[in-house]
């Protein structure tokens, strides 16, 4: 009986084997904000990853498995970044990081992404230089570039202001936006007034508005990390009555996040911001992403621009592992990025540059409008295809 059961127990090692070994899991560590200042960030953009995985699964190579292995980086916070990404490399080995929504942590892991070999998608982080960090750094998201330096031109040619003011969180993306959004409009004949930058960390932005409403300029540009943070400044810049000083207020997406929206009543209509996503866009392929995740996340549940990115994100990745049938390789995975095209994401048709590894995109420019009482970000005109500019003054060594 023994001689039986070990004889059945070899038969069946025999037969299990081919496919324990056609089996492969491809793994991605995520690394995003859980908790900390960015944690409504990291949630929407966890949803958009769950949300996409669950729609596309099916359609990985037979046999191939897709394992998300998740870590919370607390805020912008590199040394914890790094260490995490360390971890996920070396114990969990993965084949991808993927997540970054703030640049000091993007460009904490890039020299470990270049010296493990471990292809790296940004879905948020958007001060120009992450990419030449590393030639293993892919950007699924956006540069301040691309949205601030169009603006800047708006807002000099033709929105009428002569006089702006900028007011940005001190880091990356901050002074990224404050040169873009200058350059611009002073090229355009505009002139600077003034200049503040604000604290990334509980940033009490009254006195920073209180000097921009002494100096009374036409305009206010403004950067701000989005997420709640975004929310507090629409409540200073309120509070203060700098609308009713006469003085604009403009930006980003990132000032006017959609899913902040509905907690910033007071905010007033008119501010005109740039950016490559509204979740009121009228695209079909947005309004059917919209209606998913509301399906799957409740009617109150809005994705905003960081879902859009995780969501392309994760398609650039599926694209990746389907096109090596899940056997990767770090230099052809890269070589996939490259070029990569999505006609239909939710913010429009997207690349990936073949040359740069960032993103090319449309730039929307909107209002703040009402809609059925509801604050939105209406797109009223296009600039197609937007390559970072910052490329152009800066090329490469
Ligand atoms: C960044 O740290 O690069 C960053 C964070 C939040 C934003 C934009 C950029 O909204």
């Amino acid at each position: 009986m023994k001689y039986w059961k070990s004889c059945l127990a070899a038969l069946l090692l025999l037969v299990a084997t081919p496919f324990a070994a056609s089996a492969q899991t491809v793994k991605v560590g995520l690394i995003l904000s859980y908790s900390g200042q960015g944690a409504s960030i990291g949630d929407l953009m966890d949803k958009a990853v769950k949300l996409y995985i669950k729609q596309h699964e099916k359609d990985l190579p037979a046999g191939v498995k897709l394992e998300i292995i998740r870590r919370d980086d607390t805020g912008p916070n590199p040394e914890v970044a790094r260490r995490l990404a360390q971890e996920l490399i070396t114990r969990e080995k993965v084949d991808f990081l993927a997540g970054l929504i703030y640049t000091p942590n993007a460009m904490a892991v890039a020299s470990l992404a270049t010296e493990a070999k471990v292809p790296t998608i940004v879905m948020n982080a958007g001060t120009s230089v992450i990419v030449r960090r590393s030639p293993y750094i892919a950007r699924v998201s956006f540069t301040m570039w691309q949205s601030a330096y169009p603006l800047g031109k708006w807002a000099a040619q033709q929105s009428g202001v002569k006089r702006a003011y900028t007011a940005v969180t001190d880091y990356g993306p901050g002074h990224d936006s404050e040169a873009a959004f200058t350059k611009a409009f002073t090229e355009s004949g505009g002139q600077m007034v003034g200049s503040v930058r604000m604290p990334l960390q509980n940033p009490d932005f009254i006195p920073f508005l209180q000097r921009v409403k002494d100096e009374k300029p036409d305009v206010l540009f403004v950067f701000v990390p989005a997420g709640k943070v975004a929310t507090a400044l629409m409540k200073a810049y309120n509070d203060l009555g700098l609308a009713q000083a006469g003085i604009k207020l403009i930006g980003q997406g990132d000032i006017v996040p959609d899913e902040e929206l509905p907690n910033m009543g007071d905010a007033p209509t008119g501010i005109v911001t740039v950016h490559h996503y509204s979740a009121s866009a009228d695209r079909p392929q947005n309004k059917a992403f919209v209606a998913a995740w509301k399906k799957e996340y409740g009617a109150d549940s809005t994705p905003s621009f960081y879902s859009v990115a995780s969501w392309d994100g994760m398609a650039a990745i599926f694209h990746t592992i389907k096109a090596q049938n899940g056997k990767l390789d770090a230099d052809k995975t890269m070589a996939l990025l490259k070029g990569w095209q999505n006609p239909d994401s939710p913010r429009g048709p997207i690349t990936i540059d073949k040359d740069t590894r960032d993103i090319i995109q449309n730039e929307y420019i909107r209002r703040l409008e009402r809609v059925n009482g509801k604050l939105t970000n209406v797109e009223f005109e296009t600039i197609p295809q937007v390559k970072d500019p910052w490329v152009q003054f800066n090329p490469p060594q």
